[in-house]
């Protein structure tokens, strides 16, 4: 691991933080020390510790040791804890500053590391978007996950594999926050017309198979001050919604939602999944401009065919398929796409 990667201390597994869990009641340090054979001494080393990470532990002489509140982290013991899936869960890797979480994850693919890996950061230093773009990753705001999958398919089934997921955030998010946003083609998030996240889907391949996909999933949660360049096309939830959120409960949230949905596409049911991103997204039916690089393709964004790939019908009546690219609103509409609210 580089310099630049700033991990979480190993005390996160600590049998101290599982026992205080587990119990209702306050714990003594003594039945502590009993239970877990450590010394007096090591229990009330463990306490400090998590008390240094966040985690609120009342001692008290008398009644002993009580858990009152994790902190606002996302670390791996506490995602586990809530986490309802039943393959999609790990091992977890934390850490409060990476440059990249999907760079950072696809070292560990390359050692082999299976599929239902997730590594998860507080910020990034050097967060990546799509086109090459940078992604603001301001710790302890946002969500910075990536998580590693091992499809056996080709590698022309990514871009629906992405649009899997824009759904699974559109799900957890309206389970959670009661907040609607849509998808502009091809898996931007967008609340009141605003970016609130994005997917950076990359793979490595070898002869006509994935070998490895990374999803990494950037989402602006609890972010109130947006640099001023990203004030006008950018949001928060905290943002749209006046209130802040559990980044822990959305990572969540959208681990379940995935782990279903991808199963579904594993089971050959995309076309059910693409029918849902239809209904949420925010592209179809509406005058865009697609960036392909140095070309600019201007019409009427027609439809989604079954591999994801959008089709635009110009103004000469020719219908264009497009598989990446940026998408900005044609002539006449606004300055960005409404939600669904
Ligand atoms: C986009 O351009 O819309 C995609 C943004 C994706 C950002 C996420 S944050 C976690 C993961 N690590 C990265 O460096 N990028 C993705």
């Amino acid at each position: 691991m580089n310099k630049n990667v700033k991990s979480t201390p190993a005390s996160l597994e600590d049998p101290v933080l599982r026992a205080l869990r587990e119990s209702a009641e306050p714990v003594s340090g003594e039945a502590l020390a009993a239970r877990l054979g450590l010394s007096r001494a090591a229990v009330w080393k463990r306490i400090n510790r998590l008390k240094a990470l966040g985690y609120v532990i009342q001692g008290s002489p008398r009644r002993g040791y009580r858990l009152l509140a994790i902190p606002d982290k996302l670390f791996p013991p506490e995602i586990s804890q809530g986490l309802k899936t039943r393959y999609l869960k790990g091992p977890i890797h934390h850490f409060e500053t990476v440059p990249s979480t999907n760079d950072l994850i696809k070292e560990l693919a390359a050692k082999n590391a299976p599929e239902g890996t997730l590594v998860v950061a507080e910020g990034q230093t050097r967060g990546r978007g799509r086109l090459g773009r940078a992604w603001e990753s301001p710790p302890g705001v946002g969500l910075y996950v990536s998580l590693l999958l091992r499809p056996p398919l080709p590698p022309t089934e990514m871009p629906q594999i992405t649009l899997t997921a824009a759904v699974a955030v559109v799900r957890a998010l309206r389970r959670l926050t009661g907040l609607a946003p849509g998808i502009k083609w091809p898996n931007d998030l967008l609340l009141n017309g605003k970016k609130l996240g994005g997917i950076l889907t990359e793979m490595e391949t070898e002869s006509d198979r994935i070998r490895y996909l990374v999803v990494g999933l950037g989402l602006n949660v609890n972010n109130l001050d947006l640099p001023p360049e990203l004030k006008d096309t950018a949001t928060s939830l905290a943002l749209a919604a006046g209130r802040t959120f559990s980044r822990l409960n959305i990572l969540t949230a959208w681990l379940e939602e995935f782990e279903a949905l991808y199963q579904r596409f594993l089971a050959r049911e995309f076309p059910e999944i693409l029918e849902e991103w239809k209904r949420y997204t925010v592209t179809l039916g509406r005058p865009v401009r697609v960036r392909q690089g140095p070309v600019e393709i201007c019409g009427q964004a027609l439809e989604v065919a079954p591999d994801g790939a959008l089709l635009v019908q110009t103004g000469t009546g020719e219908i264009v398929r497009v598989t990446s690219g940026e998408i900005a609103p044609g002539p006449g509409e606004g300055p960005g796409a409404e939600d669904l609210s």
